[in-house]
């Protein structure tokens, strides 16, 4: 497969090389997508893999019992060097099934142990704080990371969900490789603060929900019904008169994409690597088909043309509702 110039990043000063496009490996824990099954999450990896995705991003708490970093561990064992996996440490859930955040330092030491062992490797090359914890200063969870580097279990260190006075904070006490926030065409906060943060530090901005959770994928009808436990019917943008001004985007973007014969998801995959200051786009998928969709983002190029006609999509569709903070 030929390669463009939007296909390989470098994380952070690290001079680790990763692919634009990287597979999030939520879905696959099927905490919150439906149908989803331990053949077709295999296959979906090795889907990624083969179609030249050689990053893989994960957390302790992708799954009740880790199942997403076992999934990891079990279809790459004998290719853990050719992929770089990042997982993240500081959110579980506890015995009812609540998500809760701890990230003193033993925990992260535990989370970590914890983490290599399902994921069958005794290093990862990027771990992150998955959210600052309240109770915990953010220089000692740093001081935790930087301690594990130093014992070889991971190769770098980031961190997610962060405000730039964390990000400072950190810094001071760890340096950090990859910011991991949330990014898409409806969601762009960032760009005011933490990507000009990361651009001054040299830290790689890997962005999720690209697709915003598929809503930008194209493949949600307007009079789509989600079904109970559906994770994506509780956010704002999939309801009401949003989700009817999303759908609007997603027709625009249809289009746009129909002329240069690619599909919406491509499109949107494209736009948001080719971003200023976006390294990576973490894209989740539950079947191969998916993920070799917008595998093929890496591979384009888009036009001025296209570029402008994208922004007066976005133009009229305006302002979204964003996320409630974590
Ligand atoms: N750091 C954090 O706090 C944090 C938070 C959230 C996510 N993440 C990471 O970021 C990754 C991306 O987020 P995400 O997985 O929640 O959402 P996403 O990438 O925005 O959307 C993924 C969903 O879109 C749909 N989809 C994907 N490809 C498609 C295609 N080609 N055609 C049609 N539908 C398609 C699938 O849902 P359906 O098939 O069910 O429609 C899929 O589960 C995660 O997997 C995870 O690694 C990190």
């Amino acid at each position: 497969m030929s390669r463009s110039l939007q296909h390989q990043r470098t994380l952070g000063t690290t001079g680790i090389e990763v692919s634009a496009v990287a597979m999030g490996c939520w879905p696959i824990a099927g905490m919150t997508s439906l149908d989803v099954n331990r053949s077709d999450s295999l296959a979906t990896l090795r889907a990624a893999f083969n179609t030249g995705i050689n990053f893989f991003d994960t957390a302790y708490c992708y799954g009740i019992h880790g199942e997403s970093e076992r999934l990891i561990g079990h279809a790459f064992g004998k290719e853990r060097n050719q992929i770089v996996i990042a997982t993240k440490g500081g959110i579980h859930w506890d015995s009812q099934r609540v998500r809760q955040f701890a990230a003193d330092p033993e925990t992260l030491r535990q989370q970590c142990d914890a983490s290599l062992q399902r994921l069958g490797t005794d290093y990862v090359d990027l771990l992150y704080l998955h959210a600052p914890d309240p109770r915990v200063p953010v220089a000692e969870s740093a001081g935790a990371l930087l301690d594990l580097i130093r014992a070889g279990k991971t190769r770098s260190v980031g961190v997610s969900n962060f405000s730039v006075e964390q990000l400072d904070a950190f810094q001071a006490a760890c340096p950090i490789t990859a910011v991991q926030p949330h990014y898409n065409m409806l969601q762009r906060e960032i760009e005011a603060e933490i990507i000009p943060w990361c651009q001054r530090h040299q830290a790689s901005v890997i962005v999720y929900w690209p697709l915003m959770k598929g809503l930008l994928a194209g493949g949600l009808a307007r009079d789509h019904v989600f079904a109970p436990g559906d994770g994506r019917a509780k956010y704002p943008m999939f309801q009401g008169q949003q989700w009817q001004r999303n759908q609007d985007l997603v027709d625009d973007l249809r289009r746009i994409a129909n002329a240069i014969g690619k599909t919406v998801a491509q499109l949107v995959v494209a736009w948001t690597i080719a971003q200023p200051g976006i390294a990576v786009a973490l894209c989740g998928a539950k079947r191969a088909s998916q993920i070799l969709e917008t595998a093929e983002a890496m591979e384009m190029q888009l036009a001025d043309e296209t570029l402008a006609e994208i922004d007066a999509a976005l133009k009229r569709r305006g302002q979204a509702v964003s996320r409630p903070a974590l």
